[in-house]
């Protein structure tokens, strides 16, 4: 059973702080970093770049995960490579060419994910499973943070576990989306390991992320 990781999602964060506020997930002992990039096409909301990304990599010591929900991707890779992304994922919809793209990010030396969105079937991914580090499993249509969960997505997480104990596959199941402290519970039980999260974290408990932060972790 691999170790629960927390993602928080900078999206919810203050972002006129956003070089503090990756001080304090660090300091709250957030595994990685969840930066949500979208380009106003691939999603209706626009948000940073690799300009942005480097300047924030500059003074944070624990990897960042980057999701491009951006479209199309490809062009874009070695540039979010080249800011300090250490995690790249990327729509399947937004390359016309999937394999393609993931040998771009290995050859970068990134870990490689791929993003499903709730109606995004994992058959899409099927014959590239062997390929990744991460698939990240939406639980909101993507866009903005503060959604609704969407539990039918679960059906999907325990499949891609099946798949993944069946072929002996070892990438990390991540979910994104409307996490709180109860769905936490069933996405782990599902097979996630990693939790992405921006509004439970940031906004319960008085924001006292480091709390937030360790009641997603205990399952
Ligand atoms: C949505 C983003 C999610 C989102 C999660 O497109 O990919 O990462 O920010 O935020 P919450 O946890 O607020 O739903
Ligand atoms: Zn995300």
């Amino acid at each position: 059973m691999k170790k629960i990781q927390i993602s928080p999602s900078i999206l919810s964060a203050d972002f006129s702080q956003l070089g503090n506020e990756i001080k304090r997930l660090e300091n709250a002992g957030a595994d990685m970093i969840h930066v949500d990039v979208m380009d106003g096409h691939f999603v209706p909301n626009l948000t940073i770049g690799p300009p942005v990304i480097e300047a924030l990599k500059k003074n944070s010591s624990i990897p960042f995960d980057v999701h491009l929900m951006i479209s199309p991707v490809h062009k874009y890779i070695e540039s979010y490579a080249k800011a300090g992304a250490d995690i790249i994922t990327i729509h399947p919809e937004a390359t016309d060419n999937l394999e393609k793209s993931i040998n771009k990010i290995k050859q970068l030396k990134k870990k490689v994910g791929i993003s499903l969105n709730p109606e995004t079937k994992i058959e899409v991914i099927n014959k590239f499973l062997d390929k990744l580090n991460l698939i990240l499993i939406m639980s909101v249509n993507p866009g903005f943070g503060g959604q609704k969960f969407m539990p039918q997505v679960l059906e999907k997480v325990e499949k891609l576990d099946r798949i993944k104990k069946d072929r002996r596959l070892n990438f990390d199941i991540e979910i994104d989306g409307g996490i709180d402290f109860e769905n936490s519970k069933l996405a782990i039980k599902s097979g996630v390991n990693i939790l992405v999260s921006g509004t439970t974290i940031f906004k319960n408990n008085n924001g006292d992320i480091k709390k937030n932060i360790d009641l997603l972790r205990s399952v």
